[in-house]
């Protein structure tokens, strides 16, 4: 079974064509990177506006069959940044682990980790979680958390998802 994932890019300026988004692309590159199993994106890039996000969000969860849905971008505390608000809105129930350890992780690598609201849910059989706008923020994050995904999946009765071991260890606890 081919996995359906969602790679949402929130950013006003990308989504006008005033930048390039190099954050999508960088999650396409990541997840090329560590999992075997089959996968397809669906990608999309939108304005920081928090009803096209739920919309977008509900649209890949909901119609798109996705089991999980990375956004970048939108987490801080600027007027515009309404992910995390987004993601709850839009939650089944919410995943604070997520938050809490990309945080930990990423005060280790930049001191302005702290500004990042960022979180993750559960919404129908898909998992979001959100990271930060900047490209560099994607592999700090997901390497950090990545391990738990695909469990988290199998929890919720998602695709298995699987990852080469010897460049990520997803953690499954033994049958
Ligand atoms: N986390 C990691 N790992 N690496 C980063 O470079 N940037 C921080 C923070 N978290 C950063 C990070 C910065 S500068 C901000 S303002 C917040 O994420 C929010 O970013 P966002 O609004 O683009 O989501």
């Amino acid at each position: 079974m081919t996995a359906r994932i969602g790679i949402l890019t929130i950013s006003d300026r990308a989504s006008s064509g005033e930048y390039e988004d190099r954050g999508g692309p960088a999650i396409q590159e990541y997840l090329n990177e560590v999992l075997t199993s089959s996968w397809q994106p669906v990608a999309e890039v939108i304005p920081d506006d928090q009803d096209v996000i739920e919309a977008a969000l509900i649209r890949m969860c909901d119609d798109e069959g996705c089991c999980l849905v990375i956004t970048t971008g939108g987490t801080g505390p600027s007027k515009r940044d309404v992910t995390p608000e987004a993601t709850e809105a839009v939650a089944d129930k919410l995943m604070p682990g997520f938050g809490e350890l990309m945080r930990q992780v990423s005060l280790k690598a930049v001191p302005t980790a702290i500004l990042s609201r960022q979180t993750a849910a559960i919404r129908t059989r898909a998992l979001i979680v959100n990271l930060p706008g900047q490209p560099k923020a994607i592999r700090e994050c997901l390497d950090a958390v990545f391990p738990g995904i695909p469990y988290c999946i199998d929890l919720i009765d998602g695709p298995s998802l699987e990852t080469d071991e010897a460049r990520l260890k997803a953690f499954r606890p033994k049958k």
